[in-house]
């Protein structure tokens, strides 16, 4: 039975404890392991969790100080974590053949994947635990991490391989933006459930050890009829008639959003945009409704000071319909004071590469297509190999990357992130602003992209992000060299 909207208390993930702060490192320790959690009221759901939670614990960070995070896999299968908008080191970045191995599982001598049974003799493979190592040094933000296992990404996240992790510094401490109990994170996600309350996903091989992939009616992606946030069905926060910074993040595998927040007479209130993926804007930016596609995260000042004590202010899904069009709600408890502010410049460091500072332009198709026998998902006409080199590029390099897709499909880079430069030929969107590492491509349209590939040499990816669509083939290798 599933809950009624705005009911169940929306909770909030709670903060991992460093082990030791020592060095000036922090050191984190996460299990990643089975437990049931109470997601619907009163049933129990098996998941694969993060530290027992889900989301699992959030990390806090600060810029330029390096964290070490030691997973260890006490699931039953093997698992990778990528820090999705983290600028890593590849030996950290989570590189989909770099498996943890749990307990008893057989060492492969070069880790066997997937439908081809490909092989990668560049994977490094250890067992039951591994050191991740984020030095953090990068623009404040809200980051996350998620599993990353070579072929069966999608049904790990979907059991629950999912948390937040939020940098920050000084600069963006004093602009004066709602903080403290007034800044929330939202993590969304939608799910399907069976009879018993276990997760209903479409697996070809439900114990997720060998075969991977989704029955072929799943292979635009897998849809969930139930919207969480932060792992509560439809739930409501209690607030002051005050300004609130949310701190949203669609972790949805295939699901997108557009986000609208409507008051109990109809009224739409502005969604004042502060942030995109990788950070902070140069100034806000204001919105009716928030397009969020997989992966994708918005950071936005809302303000409930006009609305009547009492009322709700409902978080709206305008691509929903029936029960998903609903998200969640905020119930307006009572005036209060409020000391925040808007800035109207939140950031002077956004890079601003142009066209002309490009040395290479490329192209990029995402388009379905034939993997291994069956249907899949391909970019530049050809399905993930771990053993392929797709894209060599140098270190400092500024490069344009135009992006053409069949149906919508979220891109995301790893290592770098990169502005948008045009979409379907014309001027980027209003939500387009600001520093990306994820860019959602809708059906038939083009968009150019620039980056300048900073950071470290070796092997990363980028890849669709709608995670079925991964899965199936639609991820490639990006070589810094
Ligand atoms: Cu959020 Cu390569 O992923
Ligand atoms: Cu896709």
């Amino acid at each position: 039975p599933l809950p009624p909207a705005f009911e169940v208390p929306l909770p909030l993930p709670s903060v991992l404890k460093p082990v030791t702060t020592s060095g000036g490192v922090d050191r984190y320790e996460i299990s990643q392991r089975e437990v049931s959690l109470e997601i619907l009221p009163g049933v129990r759901t098996p998941m694969w969790t993060y530290h027992g939670t889900f989301p699992g614990p959030t990390i806090e960070a600060r810029r330029g100080r390096p964290i070490t995070v030691t997973h260890r896999n006490e699931l039953p299968v093997p698992t990778v974590v990528h820090l999705h908008g983290g600028r890593n080191t590849p030996d950290s970045d989570g590189y989909p053949t770099d498996l943890v191995l749990p307990d008893g599982w057989p060492a492969p001598a070069h880790p066997m994947h997937g439908m081809a049974g490909m092989t990668d003799p560049r994977a490094v493979v250890t067992r039951l635990t591994r050191d991740y190592t984020f030095p953090m040094d990068q623009r404040p933000a809200l980051l996350w991490y998620h599993d990353h296992r070579m072929d069966f990404t999608a049904p790990a996240i979907w059991r629950g391989l999912a948390g937040l992790q939020i940098v920050r510094d000084d600069a963006e401490d004093s602009l004066g933006l709602p903080a403290g109990p007034r800044e929330l994170p939202l993590a969304i996600t939608d799910r399907a459930f069976d009879a018993d309350g276990g997760l209903r996903y479409p697996a070809l091989d439900p114990t997720l050890r060998e075969q991977p992939g989704v029955h072929e009616a799943y292979l635009a992606g897998v849809l969930g009829d139930v919207i969480l946030v932060n792992g509560a069905p439809w739930p409501v926060h209690e607030v002051d008639a005050v300004r609130h910074r949310l701190r949203v993040l669609n972790a949805s595998n295939a699901r997108h959003y557009e986000l609208e927040a409507v008051t109990d007479d109809g009224r739409r209130l502005d969604l004042v945009q502060v942030g995109a993926d990788q950070g902070l804007l140069e100034a806000p930016v204001t919105h009716q409704f928030l397009p969020i596609a997989p992966a994708e995260r918005y950071d936005v000042v809302i303000d409930f000071a006009g609305v009547p004590v009492g009322s709700l202010v409902r978080i709206v899904n305008r691509l929903g319909s029936g029960r998903t069009r609903d998200v969640m709600a905020f119930r307006v408890a009572r005036k209060a004071a409020d000391d925040s502010r808007v800035p109207r410049t939140l950031s002077t460091d956004l890079p601003t590469w142009r066209r002309s500072d490009a040395v290479r332009v490329r192209d990029f198709s995402f388009r379905a297509g034939r993997v291994h026998g069956g249907h899949g998902w391909l970019i530049g006409g050809l399905p993930f190999d771990p053993a392929r080199p797709d894209v060599t590029v140098r270190l400092g390099d500024v490069e344009v990357w135009r992006l053409v897709a069949d149906v919508h499909h979220p891109v995301h880079l790893h290592l770098a992130g990169f502005r948008v430069l045009s979409r379907g030929g014309k001027q980027p969107l209003p939500h387009d602003a600001g520093l990306k590492d994820t860019v959602s491509l809708r059906p038939g349209e083009s968009a150019e992209i620039i980056t300048r590939f900073d950071g470290y040499r070796g092997r990363y990816l980028f890849h669709c992000h709608n995670a079925e669509h991964e899965d199936m083939g639609m991820m490639a290798n990006l070589e810094i060299v």
